[in-house]
């Protein structure tokens, strides 16, 4: 009865959740199955609102589960792959960098290895697609004054994660082109919005800003990156999966870069603006850590040109002026999220979805 049944991996995660939320609300006819392993960033209770859709189903496990993968893929038919599942913090790979191994490289290995059985089983991969959501990090990074990353530009990954990333991207074009299954990827800048876990810039400035803490700043402020919107985001991802042609990849980019301190210095001004907070008690909170990321990433910048031209997407809507208060407004709206989040509660309820 649906045309589509497509398995989201990582649905319950940042970007997850807003794509499996469009796509339930708009797709109707399209049966989603968010295959979530409920990691520490991943939040069950995102999806609440649409959790009772007809069009959706939640599945618990894990890329690297084989066996789980398979049965997935038999039990719904899957039609098609949208890969978002991934470790995605810099921080926590440099720490730590095992878990991107295993579950950027090799999970992503698994998803492609399970949707080529399963294709294959079918007769055929025509009609198919399997869409790997990659970052711009497999760039590496740039200088100031330089061109923004292409389509073309090499694969320098600095960090574990943009590696164990940067290494699924390969095996994704590997099996494009050694088995013909049809992979699209695209190569998106920095998203910022609701529902992101507190370990990342914006959310942890919002945070530390509300809580009276030291405002962390990395180096001198002075590193810059491409600020994206969920909702543009969630536009582009679907442009790419409609439209893209497999063995192609795709870069998603806004135009809107910023430097880190003046990402931060506009969270200041926005939440003065909504809640009157001293501007200039909180600016003497900025606590500038030099080396706290090793290999830190100058500049990230994305050449969004093909996307436009070749899929016809119309480019981002939101500038950096609307990335930033929307998404303080967002986080002043939903404390309790963050409230949950901070204290470990969604833990608890995640556990309720792990059957
Ligand atoms: O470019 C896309 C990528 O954007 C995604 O692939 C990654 O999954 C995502 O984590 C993000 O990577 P970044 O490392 O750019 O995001 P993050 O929010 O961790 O850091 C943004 C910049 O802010 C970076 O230069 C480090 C700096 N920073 C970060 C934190 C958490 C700070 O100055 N203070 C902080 O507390």
């Amino acid at each position: 009865m649906y045309s589509k049944r497509i398995l989201i991996s990582g649905g319950c995660g940042f970007i997850g959740n807003h794509l499996v939320r469009h796509l339930v609300k708009n797709h109707p006819g399209w049966l989603i199955v968010n295959f979530d392993a409920l990691t520490y960033a991943g939040v069950a209770e995102n999806l609440k609102d649409i959790e009772n859709e007809p069009n959706y189903r939640f599945e618990y496990g894990d890329v690297m589960d084989e066996f789980t993968l398979s049965a997935v893929f038999a039990n719904y038919a899957i039609t098609d792959v949208i890969h978002l599942a991934a470790e995605s913090h810099v921080d926590r790979s440099v720490n730590s960098p095992m878990p991107f191994v295993f579950s950027n490289t090799v999970g992503t290995v698994y998803l492609l290895e399970a949707a080529r059985q399963w294709w294959t089983h079918e007769g055929t991969f025509e009609g198919h697609k399997f869409y790997y959501f990659s970052t711009d990090e497999v760039f590496g990074a740039i200088h100031s004054g330089d061109e923004p990353f292409t389509e073309t530009s090499g694969i320098v990954p600095n960090s574990p994660y943009s590696a164990s990333k940067a290494s699924a991207d390969l095996f994704a074009r590997a099996y494009h082109k050694t088995y013909g299954l049809p992979v699209i990827i695209s190569h998106c800048c920095n998203a910022i919005g609701g529902y992101q876990f507190p370990e990342k810039l914006a959310p942890a400035t919002i945070d530390r800003i509300l809580n009276n803490e030291s405002v962390v700043v990395y180096d001198e402020g002075l590193q810059s990156r491409e600020w994206i919107y969920t909702d543009d985001v969630v536009d582009a991802a679907m442009t790419v999966f409609e439209k893209g042609i497999p063995g192609e990849a795709y870069n998603i980019g806004s135009g809107n870069e910023c430097k880190n301190i003046d990402l931060v210095n506009m969270i200041i001004e926005t939440l003065w603006m909504r809640k009157g907070i001293d501007r200039d008690e909180v600016r003497k909170r900025i606590k500038y850590v030099a080396n706290a990321r090793p290999g830190h990433d100058f500049r990230y910048a994305i050449n969004a040109d093909k996307i436009k031209a070749e899929l016809g997407w119309q480019g981002a809507q939101n500038d950096i002026t609307d990335c930033v208060e929307k998404t303080v407004d967002w986080y002043l709206e939903n404390q309790e999220w963050v409230e949950k989040i901070k204290s470990g509660e969604y833990k608890t309820i995640n556990d309720t979805y792990r059957y």
